[in-house]
């Protein structure tokens, strides 16, 4: 449904992918609390797959987008311009005061350079964070998206430096903190038990699990690297067993290789694409997690669970240097030194940063509210 509220006040929100989801929650809330900014949400489709949408949109409590550009897979090229096709009249008909985009995927670039060129305001949540490794296809998503915006939200300190490098003025950036934690904050209560999940399983081990999850083209994509991953993360499900949900690319790559069938062994418990509220328990509950999921490294950080992240780098460093996870590759002989490390030493305590606090969508909303010249809720109730 069309917002019918003053046009320039309605704030155009794009998702498209599972990440996404988590991110833009928090913010709708905000911005249906603080009152004077209406979020219209248009989601492109770039995830399509039930398990990867609508448990998210359930467990988050988001509304149903009010257009879908269902725009599914294909190479980059063919997935962006196919987006920044059908995403202009949706722009055109909206007509809204701003476009907020969040995270670093191929929607969040689209929908961002669509609008940009018909001189719309774009908001990025979640910028300045660099790999600093452009094979990623995010990186580049990242840096292009940054240039583009006109209001920066960041999540740590480091991502200040990396904008003033490239010469974006610090008067269109704040340090506003993680909106991925809000949405842990809002919904770890109702996290799902692991025992209802592993139920199948043979329930939860005795002494424990480790969490895995993998979908990054560098991880997955060639069987040459893939292959012996697997095998080093076996070798550790034989002293924890490792709770691994399936990515979809993951499951295909896994198919194509031959690998399906070496999951089916003691030392994994193979589950399908979980829902939020699913990885919650199973995270809050694991002893380690192997991960190269960004929102992952963030999330255990927030938890205080140890993680190996499953990557040669990391845009968001301030996981290693206050939070819970450590860098540790691809390599078989890295991932078993990691692995003896934390049996050794119980792994990394870490503390959660400054601003992960559950409340990053507020400042976002009052800070975007007074960017656009739009009263505060409550303090202008005779405004317009
Ligand atoms: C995308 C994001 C990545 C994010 C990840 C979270 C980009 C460049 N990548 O990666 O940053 O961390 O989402 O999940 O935007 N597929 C399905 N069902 C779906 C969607 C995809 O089966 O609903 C399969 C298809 O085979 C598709 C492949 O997954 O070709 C890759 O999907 P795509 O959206 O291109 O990238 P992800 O790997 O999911």
């Amino acid at each position: 449904m069309m917002n019918s509220g003053s046009p320039e006040r309605v704030i155009l929100c794009v998702v498209g992918a599972r990440p996404n989801f988590v991110k833009i929650a928090p913010i709708l809330s905000a911005l249906r609390t603080e009152g004077s900014l209406r979020a219209y949400l248009c989601h492109t489709g770039q995830h399509y797959d039930p398990e990867l949408n609508d448990s998210f949109f359930r467990d988050l409590d988001i509304p149903s987008p009010d257009s879908r550009l269902e725009v599914g897979s294909g190479s980059h090229a063919i997935q962006t311009a196919e987006i920044m096709r059908r995403f202009e009249p949706v722009l055109d008909a909206c007509r809204p005061a701003a476009l907020l985009v969040v995270g670093d995927v191929n929607s969040t670039l689209a929908t961002a350079l669509v609008a940009a060129k018909k001189g719309v305001p774009v908001v990025h949540v979640e910028a300045g964070l660099r790999s600093f490794d452009r094979t990623m296809p995010e990186e580049i998503n990242r840096i292009l998206t940054d240039q583009l915006s006109d209001l920066l939200f960041v999540t740590e300190p480091v991502a200040l430096d990396n904008l003033a490098r490239e010469g974006i003025p610090a008067s269109r950036v704040r340090l506003v903190g993680n909106v991925m934690i809000d949405a842990l904050h809002r919904q770890i209560a109702m996290a799902t038990p692991p025992s209802q999940l592993l139920e199948q399983q043979g329930g939860v081990p005795p002494d424990g699990y480790a969490v895995l999850t993998l979908h990054r083209p560098s991880n997955v994509d060639d069987p040459a690297v893939l292959r012996p991953l697997l095998e080093a993360i076996r070798t550790i499900g034989r002293q924890l067993p490792v709770v691994f949900p399936v990515h979809p690319r993951t499951k295909a790559r896994l198919e194509a290789a031959g690998l399906l069938d070496r999951l089916a062994s003691p030392e994994f418990r193979v589950l399908p694409p979980v829902g939020y509220l699913d990885i919650l328990g199973l995270v809050r509950d694991a002893r380690l997690v192997l991960t190269d999921s960004g929102g992952l490294q963030e999330e255990t950080t927030a938890l205080g669970i140890p993680c190996l992240t499953l990557r040669d780098n990391t845009e968001r460093p301030i996981t290693l240097s206050e939070g819970t996870s450590t860098l540790v590759g691809n390599r078989p002989e890295a991932i078993a030194a990691a692995y003896d490390d934390f049996r050794r030493t119980g792994g990394k305590r870490g503390r959660v940063p400054a601003l992960w606090d559950g409340r990053a969508a507020e400042r976002i909303a009052a800070e975007l509210a007074a960017w656009l010249g739009a009263p505060l809720a409550g303090k202008h109730p005779s405004s317009p």
